[in-house]
């Protein structure tokens, strides 16, 4: 690896290391919420999940869905608790009691160190009500809905400052699909007076729900074409697995990553050039992990209690491959750091998600967990542009996949972190970088997380399994930095002034 300190992608937005809760599986019940829990604070919120969501750094979580919202009445989320309807929830079969809403949720978030990025229903509902919620949340009182949200207990506007335009209106399973043309048409109406009422807010515009869509690429156009000057950002979902038990395959899925965002990239400056636009359009990456180990289990949970409260739904529990794919996924985010501006980690307990808890039982960190925390904490600052020069290997669905996905951040302070994954299953490889454009350094933390088995998970009563560790560190002589980068691993290294 070859690093410069002028040779840079650009400022890294802390809130590419953003997560979601979604009205979901045991997400909000029995996740962040459980009042009968031990360590439940005065609001009913789980304070040792908090600490481990504290711990991990997650700077925005993205809310209350997902599929979920597209059939939401956000009214029925606020005001005397014992009022609020329970109401069906035809997106994941079971029963929303509205125990938890708006409110309570942005103080959890407040508590959690988090930012909270609402998304407004599209696909039952339309511009008028998302006119209302923003009105409700940032107008500071003496309107019908500000007032309201002074009567509920919230004096200060809960001041939300980015917000989906729908989710994932262009598959058929959502409420209120709708056609490319259809979802630009309402979506340009909703931002549009949902920024009259407070300019300063930012709104993300639903693209593909994934990249092999049959009508991805065709659908960022058309729904550009209509929303473009009132948008903020175009969003980009993507989940993988490893079904055929295949892991040389599973481990290069971020090259699709990434010419997924290479691709939306380029039709979004493809409809700002036809519109002669001054605004350049960034991206919001706000679903993304690896989801599959729960698909068959979640059938079985529906046979025997379909319209349950908090069924325990895409309950993936993650091995060591899938922390290692994680690792490439944010590498790759990185890498894109100049127009990558949000991503979310898809979910953020239970659901999908880093953290797990047991209802009146532990709460543990996965596997997946270490590498977004290591992101979080280090990779700050400044995403540097490194060349790396790798041995490669094909696979089924790749050629030339390099055994060592790699770059660099440089914080304000001078510091820097390489984040590398070594691919191989068969060797070590030493990894060497050329650090002689930054002058002074000294050698610092090498943060290691590597298991024998690459099933490996953690547990409630193994939750250690999977852990960092310190790793053996490399040597810096004359501005170049050699380090041995164990097999299937992923490393953390540090630079400092
Ligand atoms: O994150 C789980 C689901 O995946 C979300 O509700 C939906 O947006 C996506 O399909």
């Amino acid at each position: 690896m070859i690093l410069d300190k002028d040779y840079a992608i650009g400022q890294i937005d802390p809130r590419i290391y953003g997560s979601f809760i979604e009205h979901l599986g045991r997400a909000v019940y029995g996740g962040i919420y459980e009042p009968d829990h031990p360590t439940a604070d005065e609001n009913g919120f789980r304070t040792d999940v908090i600490d481990l969501v504290k711990k991990l750094g997650v700077p925005v979580v993205r809310y209350p869905g997902g599929n979920f919202v597209s059939g939401f009445n956000w009214e029925d989320s606020i005001g005397p608790r014992d009022q609020r309807p329970k109401r069906l929830d035809l997106a994941w079969s079971t029963t929303e009691t509205n125990e938890v809403g708006l409110h309570e949720f942005c103080s959890w978030a407040k508590k959690a160190d988090s930012q909270v990025m609402y998304a407004v229903n599209l696909g039952t509902r339309g511009a008028d009500e998302a006119r209302q919620v923003v009105e409700y949340a940032n107008h500071k009182g003496g309107s019908y809905w500000s007032d309201l949200r002074i009567k509920n207990g919230a004096k200060d506007p809960l001041d939300i400052r980015l917000w989906c335009l729908g989710n994932e209106m262009d598959g058929p399973w959502q409420i209120g699909h709708k056609t490319a043309y259809e979802y630009g048409r309402i979506a340009n109406e909703a931002a549009k007076v949902m920024k009259w009422v407070d300019p300063t807010i930012e709104c993300v515009a639903c693209g593909s729900a994934a990249h092999d869509m049959p009508t991805y690429g065709a659908w960022e156009y058309e729904m550009l074409n209509e929303c473009y000057d009132n948008v903020d950002y175009v969003s980009l979902h993507r989940y993988y697995g490893n079904p055929t038990n295949d892991t040389p395959g599973f481990l290069a899925r971020n090259m699709d990553l990434d010419a997924f965002i290479k691709e939306v990239i380029s039709i979004c400056d493809c409809v700002r050039g036809r519109k002669h636009a001054k605004k350049q359009l960034n991206l919001s990456f706000d679903e993304w992990n690896v989801w599959y180990h729960s698909n068959q289990q979640d059938q079985e949970v529906w046979k025997a209690d379909k319209w349950g409260r908090a069924l325990p739904l895409l309950e993936d529990v993650y091995n060591f491959e899938d922390a290692l794919l994680c690792g490439s996924m944010l590498i790759t985010f990185l890498r894109n750091a100049d127009r990558v501006k949000v991503a979310c980690l898809a979910q953020l307990v239970n659901v999908i998600a880093p953290i797990m808890t047991r209802n009146g039982g532990g709460a543990w960190a996965q596997t997946i967990y270490w590498p977004l925390m290591h992101a979080s904490k280090y990779g700050r600052g400044t995403a540097l542009r490194p060349i790396v020069n790798s041995p490669v290997y094909d696979c089924r669905d790749y050629e030339k996949v390099p055994y060592i996905e790699a770059t660099a951040t440089m914080d304000d302070a001078g510091n820097v972190t390489i984040f590398a994954v070594n691919r191989d299953s068969e060797d070590d490889i030493e990894f060497s970088c050329d650090l002689r454009a930054f002058g002074e350094l000294k050698t610092g933390e090498h943060i290691l997380l590597h298991h024998d088995d690459v099933k490996a998970v953690n547990t409630e009563s193994d939750p250690d399994n999977v852990k960092p560790v310190s790793g053996k560190g490399g040597k810096l002589d004359g501005g170049m930095f050699t380090v041995v980068l164990p097999k299937l691993s992923w490393n953390v290294i540090r630079l400092v002034k």
